[in-house]
């Protein structure tokens, strides 16, 4: 376990399981459609890149960059950082996010995505944190529900550090304050 971990919350078996259930569950609702697959950048790497292998339909990929987090505080409010590259009308859209803390990110995405007339629209997220919710947001695949905690690791960061670790981990409070930002 990194130094600066207090705890693993979801080892790397667990993650590659709930991963695998996952994909198959993609795989019959979407059976026999071409689903576009709307990456949240930077956390969504490595969950994108574990769950695609898990998919038996076609894909296509595409990646927004969104900002609404500095350190460990959400400061509300959410910017286009990078567009898609495709045009998504028309077609079955997933977004494929790391984590729904207080929802605003995805209500944001749900918003900007719709004007786009999309034939459907869904959200798969590796992490839930119900309990810090400001914005309802329509969860249609989650991996996982966690506690309050903030989390790091499997793409996730704090000030992009731990995005590497295998597994998901709570930060250590002293590895919180200690850093210089
Ligand atoms: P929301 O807008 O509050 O739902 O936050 C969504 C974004 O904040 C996620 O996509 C993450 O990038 C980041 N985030 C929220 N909670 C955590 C956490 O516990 N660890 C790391 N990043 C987090
Ligand atoms: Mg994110």
């Amino acid at each position: 376990m990194h130094k600066d971990l207090e705890e693993i919350l979801i080892p790397t078996a667990e993650l590659n399981a709930g991963i695998k259930k996952l994909g198959e569950r993609i795989s019959l609702d979407y059976a026999g459609r071409c689903v576009s697959l709307v990456g949240v950048l930077k956390g969504c790497v490595l969950f994108m890149a574990d769950l695609v292998k898990h998919l038996s339909i076609d894909t296509r990929m595409d990646f927004m960059m969104l900002s609404s987090y500095s350190g460990a505080q959400s400061t509300g409010v959410v910017r286009t950082i990078l567009d898609l590259k495709e045009n998504i009308e028309g077609r079955d859209v997933l977004i494929i996010e790391d984590i729904v803390d207080s929802g605003l990110t995805m209500h944001y995405m749900l918003q900007n995505l719709r004007t786009r007339h999309p034939k459907s629209l869904e959200i798969c997220t590796l992490l839930d944190k119900p309990s810090c919710r400001k914005a309802k947001v329509p969860i249609k695949y989650t991996g996982f529900t966690i506690p309050d905690k903030f989390v790091v690791g499997y793409g996730l960061d704090y000030n992009e550090i731990y995005r590497n670790l295998p597994y998901i981990g709570v930060l250590k409070k002293s590895a919180i304050e200690g850093k210089k930002t």
